[in-house]
């Protein structure tokens, strides 16, 4: 039953008011009782039952729910640095897809690779979020492309979820894009989709989402609401990357099937904005890909504009953004897409949370929520993104256990 004291900003990120309203509380305490908030205030009304429970410091530091990144395609084999070279070169994405490599090349390494060496990297990757103040990651398939390695990917996940701390919400994604034994016979791959590897995800409770890749080189419209369609039946809520390369009328699709969210959006069409403020569908902002990949940014000041709530999240893969840095891709969300921080804030909290069906749960520092939280070394979330350093974070706390704490920090009061 700790207190956290000498908090010297607490953002609380509560749903409720606009994308920029994140609740403040200067000089503030955080009391938590197993793994839930029970209180929430300024240090001064601290009620004096909790006044005798054992005390933690943040010595003046900024306090935020701890961060969600609502999109990351955290299992997979080898690298692709030599892409990022070539792009460098002038070479397009889609250039080097066609040619054989991008998602393709990862589904040739990531097929390679056993469950287990597939678990000991992303646990790698898992531990360092942590690090970053993250405890809840959205992971998805998609480099698989076949029954057997889908399935390995989600039972990564599902060990993942069972075995460390961090929460894990997993996502399908066979429908990343044609798998390259069905390269003349899409038609094939979509039935293998909707008829045999929907219903076996569905069936072993290995995912909550099921997302498509609407775009040229991967699924059209159509396809993808079948698919999307076939998940819903099977209660696997849909998700979209959407709107990425080209607009492809993703944005209004993902308004249709009442997705939980649209992903990417670069290209986004007004009228898709439009539907997606209509239907309450959270945009995903995912500034590291637009800058790998030099395309033009998600335009959020229009969809914040139209009500449309918008997470942030870092879409890590080892082509088009290859870091799960979620800090720096709030300081890009502000820089690059005009969010001020309390937007990019509220974005990796309890938006991002909502995109994952998550907000009764997680997202915000409010009583009878999971006690997950980040101590942050800078005494405000404004000048936590201004001055960008390689990680400030000194605690993370997940379902009120410490996951990481600073080896420099101490944060426990002596008796
Ligand atoms: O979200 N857009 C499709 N999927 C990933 C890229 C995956 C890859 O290049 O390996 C994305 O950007
Ligand atoms: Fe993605």
């Amino acid at each position: 039953m700790p207190v956290l004291k000498n908090i010297s900003q607490l953002a609380c990120c509560r749903m409720e008011g606009q994308q920029g309203d994140i609740h403040t509380i200067e000089k503030a305490a955080l009391a938590w009782e197993s793994d839930k908030f029970a209180w929430v205030g300024g240090e001064k009304e601290l009620p004096e039952r909790y006044a005798h429970w054992p005390e933690l410091d943040a010595a003046g530091r900024l306090v935020v729910p701890g961060l969600i990144d609502c999109h990351t395609h955290l299992a997979f084999g080898g690298w692709r640095a030599g892409e990022f070279e070539q792009r460098i070169g002038g070479k397009s994405y889609l250039d080097i897809a066609r040619a054989g490599g991008g998602i393709l090349s990862t589904v040739r390494a990531t097929r390679q690779l056993s469950e287990e060496a597939l678990l000991k990297r992303s646990l790698q990757f898992l531990r360092e979020m942590g690090r970053l103040g993250i405890t809840t990651v959205e992971c998805k398939s998609g480099y698989g492309l076949d029954t057997k390695n889908e399935l390995k990917l989600l039972r990564v996940y599902q060990r993942l979820a069972e075995t460390q701390p961090l929460r894990i919400i997993p996502t399908f994604l066979g429908a990343h894009v044609v798998a390259p034994e069905y390269r003349d016979r899409r038609e094939k791959y979509i039935e293998l989709l909707i008829q045999e590897m929907i219903p076996q995800v569905a069936t072993q409770g290995l995912a909550d989402f099921c997302d498509v890749f609407l775009e040229e080189s991967a699924f059209t419209r159509e396809e993808s609401k079948r698919i999307l369609e076939a998940g819903k039946r099977h209660g696997l809520r849909p998700k979209l990357h959407a709107d990425q390369l080209s607009d492809g009328g993703g944005a209004v699709l993902a308004a249709e099937l009442e997705a939980a969210s649209a992903d990417h959006l670069e290209c986004i069409s007004e009228s898709g904005i439009q539907r997606m403020a209509e239907s309450g569908v959270v945009a995903v902002s995912l500034p590291l890909a637009s800058i790998y990949l030099d395309q033009r940014q998600l335009p959020a000041r229009r969809l914040i504009e139209a009500g449309v709530p918008v997470a942030v999240a870092t879409d890590f893969n080892p082509g088009s953004a290859p870091s799960y840095d979620l800090p720096l891709a709030l300081m890009l969300a502000c820089n690059l897409q005009r969010m001020t921080p309390a937007e990019a804030l509220k974005g990796a909290t309890i938006y991002a949370a909502l995109a994952l069906g998550l907000e009764g749960i997680t997202g915000s520092l409010e009583p009878g929520k999971s006690a997950d939280f980040a101590i942050l070394d800078a005494p405000d979330v404004n000048h936590w993104m201004y001055h960008f350093r390689p990680n400030c974070c000194v605690g993370t706390f997940i379902r009120g256990m410490q996951l990481f704490c600073e080896p420099s920090v101490s944060l426990w009061q002596e008796e």
